[in-house]
């Protein structure tokens, strides 16, 4: 296949790139600066400009762009970043493909389980509505950018990411120092849901969703068998061979980190099911937290 992908930089496009390359498929990557190569396709999606020829007759798009959300406070502006950069990338590439004399067969769009907000021990499907906050705000703008390409008749998905576990990059990567020299610990009760996957599993995921027609529509991103932040804790510890005793109070994380990251990515509880994906038969590599965390 040909395919373009928008984000390409990032801790999961980096991972996929690497992967289609790896089973023969033609990538090109969207950049946010002039091309250095042929296979670099630079775009400005702040301005909703791209070149549409290069989108004419590839046979799919995945777009993973957007200001990372671990970056910072979310301070009024970055959260302004955070929305706007979601919303611009998605709509350009939605226009371009809706503009263009063969149009891709499979546009498969980031989003994650923030859509579904903060609800305790609830199990989220698909077909759970959205929660309330700002995650589960910026989740239903972005993935309405991309319905108009749904509505125009592409094959669109939306993937509905849970955190992804890498050693590399994103949640993982962080917390890994601290629990390494024993410093790890809960986040605020410890009761918390949380919805994970490997990025192996995110990279299967995806190409599953490339190459299954089935799929379609919200598909929740996330291994079957998610954790409370406790479950979690212990299991990292366990990973890193060290203890993790020290809590980290709800307080202590709102002051440190602002109280909309803290509530909502951290302390919020999101207990996400991966019902399309078993149900279209993907196998996931690492069903369990123990083996994720394993490699
Ligand atoms: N990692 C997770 O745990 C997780 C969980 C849920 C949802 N997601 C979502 O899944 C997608 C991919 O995740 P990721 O972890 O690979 O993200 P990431 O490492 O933060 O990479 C996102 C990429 O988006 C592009 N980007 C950054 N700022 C941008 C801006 N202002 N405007 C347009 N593009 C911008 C960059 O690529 P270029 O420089 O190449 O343009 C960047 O490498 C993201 O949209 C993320 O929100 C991730």
């Amino acid at each position: 296949m040909k395919i373009v992908v928008a984000g390409a930089s990032g801790l999961v496009g980096t991972a996929l790139v690497a992967a289609l390359q790896r089973d023969g498929h033609v990538v090109h990557r969207l950049v946010r600066r002039a091309a250095k190569t042929a296979d670099e396709i630079t775009w400005d999606p702040a301005r909703g400009e791209i070149d549409r020829r290069r989108i004419d007759g590839v046979d799919a798009v995945v777009n993973l762009a957007g200001e990372n959300l671990g970056a910072g406070r979310w301070t009024e502006a970055r959260r302004g970043r955070i929305l706007r950069s979601r919303i611009d990338a998605t709509r350009t590439l939605v226009a371009a493909m809706l503009g263009v004399a063969t149009r891709p067969t499979v546009f498969l769009s980031a989003s994650a389980v923030g859509f579904y907000g903060d609800r305790g021990d609830d199990v989220l499907t698909e077909s759970s509505g959205p929660g309330r906050g700002f995650l589960p705000e910026v989740c239903q703008a972005w993935e309405g950018a991309a319905q108009r390409a749904e509505e125009a008749g592409v094959r669109t998905v939306r993937l509905r990411f849970g955190v992804v576990l890498a050693a590399e990059g994103g949640a993982l990567a962080k917390m890994l120092p601290l629990f390494r020299l024993g410093l790890g610990g809960p986040l605020g009760s410890g009761r918390q849901w949380m919805s994970w996957i490997s990025l192996d599993d995110a990279i299967g995921a995806i190409v599953h969703a490339l190459r299954d027609e089935r799929v379609r529509g919200p598909v929740n991103v996330v291994a079957p068998a998610p954790v409370t932040n406790a479950d979690f804790t212990r299991e990292l510890a366990r990973a890193v061979r060290r203890p993790a005793f020290l809590p980290a109070p709800a307080w202590a994380l709102r002051l440190v980190l602002g109280k909309g990251m803290a509530d909502e990515a951290l302390l919020g509880s999101t207990r996400a099911e991966p019902g399309v994906l078993e149900g279209t038969g993907y196998a996931f590599r690492h069903p369990t937290l123990a083996a994720a965390l394993q490699g």
